[in-house]
């Protein structure tokens, strides 16, 4: 099995670059300056360069406040880029793994979301996850689309490495605690990817569609930073001594977020057997990295 990643230097697609060899996969990477998901011939060049028996998009115009501002590249990138690479994988006869969001959502629901729930998406970003979603679904039978949620990692700029440094310079830190998520390691995605990759070829035709699978267990990004400082104290000293709850509304965004996004992860489980272990325990393990590397 040899898989070609898109977006191999964002957060996700370094942890499936680090863990391809541990999981027996061959794996190639493809990024911008030199491939740009927005042209069909960088991606015809990359696909006959290293012949994948699959291919990942872990590419995606992530700016979520400044996609606002930024409709024409934001779209380009994600909803013509999957279309594009949907469109290359029908012709060469290989199945696409495709990343999503749960703010596909607009959060009015209470429960958590399911693969059947209709996205309802709130900004330009969310907008162009969802049309990127729909022009895979639209253009290739043998997808496999993952919702994911909160991802951060030890590479790249994530909500973890923003409070283990405001921690370390502040005494106080106010945080919105009244969106409800589920924080996601991109290291546990990167091996659900790899591990569902194997199993790709034989795939029986029901296998195909779109999945949830986000870290176990729902909190607010309140919740999410004091485990974090919690964390981290067993590594390090740090600063802050009040993280205070606030509101959405005290703390404006360009783009409107959808205030609670859990996602069920039931049918990734009943699919795949892949259980995401409990969001606490996973931030531990990324803490222990970024520390560990200090
Ligand atoms: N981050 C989150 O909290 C979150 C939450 C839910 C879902 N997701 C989804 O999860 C996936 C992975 O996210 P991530 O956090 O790993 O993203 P990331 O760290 O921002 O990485 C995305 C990668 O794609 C690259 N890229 C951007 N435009 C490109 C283009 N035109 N052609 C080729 N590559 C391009 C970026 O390069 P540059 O850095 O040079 O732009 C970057 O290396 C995405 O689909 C995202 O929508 C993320």
């Amino acid at each position: 099995m040899k898989i070609l990643v898109t977006g191999s230097q964002g957060q996700l697609g370094r942890e499936l670059m680090l863990q391809a060899d541990k999981a027996g996969v061959r794996v190639e990477g493809v990024d911008l300056p030199d491939f740009d998901l927005t042209r069909p011939d960088h991606i015809k060049n990359a696909a006959q360069r290293y012949r994948p028996d699959l291919l990942v998009n872990a590419a995606a115009y992530t700016a979520v406040d400044r996609a606002e501002s930024e409709e024409t590249l934001c779209m380009a990138v994600n909803r013509d880029g999957p279309r594009h690479l949907a469109q290359y994988c029908r012709e060469a006869g290989i199945p696409l793994v495709h990343v999503s969001t749960d703010f596909v959502f607009d959060g009015r629901k209470k429960t958590p979301y399911t693969e059947s729930d209709p996205p309802a998406p709130l900004g330009v970003y969310a907008r162009s996850k969802a049309e990127g979603e729909k022009a895979v679904q639209d253009t290739l039978d043998r997808h496999l689309i993952l919702r994911t949620a909160w991802l951060y990692s030890v590479h790249g700029q994530n909500f973890v490495k923003t409070m283990l440094r405001l921690g370390a310079e502040r005494s106080e830190i106010s945080v919105v605690a009244d969106q409800y998520g589920c924080p996601t390691s991109a290291a546990d995605l990167a091996a659900a990817i790899l591990a569902i990759a194997g199993r790709l070829a034989a795939a029986e035709n029901e296998m195909w569609g779109i999945y949830h699978y986000c870290g176990d267990g729902v909190t607010t990004w309140y919740g999410f930073a004091c485990e974090i400082f919690e964390q981290a104290r067993r590594h390090t000293q740090l600063k802050v001594t009040r993280v205070m709850p606030i509101a959405t509304e005290d703390y404006p965004t360009d783009a409107a977020r959808p205030a609670y996004s859990a996602l069920d992860c039931g049918k990734i489980a009943a699919r795949f057997g892949i259980r995401p272990p409990a969001w606490q325990e996973s931030l531990a393990a990324t803490i222990a990295r970024l520390y560990s590397a200090a």
